[in-house]
């Protein structure tokens, strides 16, 4: 498959079956995030990379408990209100029970950390296109940033006290068997010429 292959037909897949894909194809989808471009080549993208499944079972419990204490508000971004809302009915598992998360983070403070975090996703996800692996963004980790239990098992995992959540992904083969890869129609991302 190549490159524009790969980009055009990536699709967030949440369905994964529950077998861990090898480590090879996981190092190579995590190697994909390493080369992706950084300000300043500032390379501080931190990848924890969890195939543990106690430890994502012990990680979806603490994400549960942070946003069934949260309430919903008025304006609130939708996915983060349906968040609430699962989390509070009691069947909130943020990472779909996936065999693999990765999660990403950066340097506090520094103005690029978001960025270059999602070009590292990205890159990754289009790795696992191409590998035949599914994935998806999962964001609840970085709007649990500052959740002191969520932070506290985090560092325990590796994450450092300087850094800051600012993303991740779930990886693994498509319970289906086959990835959908039928793109979205884009309706929006509208572009404008100046010839
Ligand atoms: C910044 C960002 C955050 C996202 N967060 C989540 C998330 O937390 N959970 C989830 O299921 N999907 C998440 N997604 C996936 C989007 O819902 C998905 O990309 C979008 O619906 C388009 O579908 P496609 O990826 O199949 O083209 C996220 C995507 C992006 C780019």
């Amino acid at each position: 498959m190549d490159a524009f292959e790969a980009m055009l037909t990536r699709r967030s897949t949440r369905k994964l079956a529950q077998v861990v894909p090898s480590k090879e194809f996981i190092e190579q989808v995590v190697e994909a995030g390493r080369h992706a471009p950084s300000g300043g080549n500032s390379q501080t993208t931190h990848f924890l990379v969890i195939t543990n499944p106690a430890v994502l079972t012990k990680l979806a419990k603490l994400v549960q408990e942070a946003f069934a204490q949260m309430e919903e508000a008025p304006g609130m971004y939708k996915s983060l209100r349906n968040s609430i809302s699962a989390a509070k009915k009691g069947f909130y598992v943020f990472h779909y029970g996936a065999p693999v998360l990765i999660v990403t983070a950066n340097k506090r403070g520094y103005g690029n950390a978001l960025a270059d975090s999602a070009c590292a996703l990205e890159n990754m996800m289009i790795a696992a296109n191409a590998l035949d692996l599914g994935s998806c963004w999962i964001n609840q980790l970085h709007w649990l940033d500052e959740n002191p239990q969520v932070r506290t098992y985090l560092e325990t995992l590796g994450l450092e006290e300087d850094e800051t959540i600012t993303g991740g992904l779930i990886l693994g083969y498509a319970a289906e068997g086959v990835l959908e890869r039928t793109a979205l129609p884009r309706t929006g991302n509208p572009v404008t010429w100046v010839e």
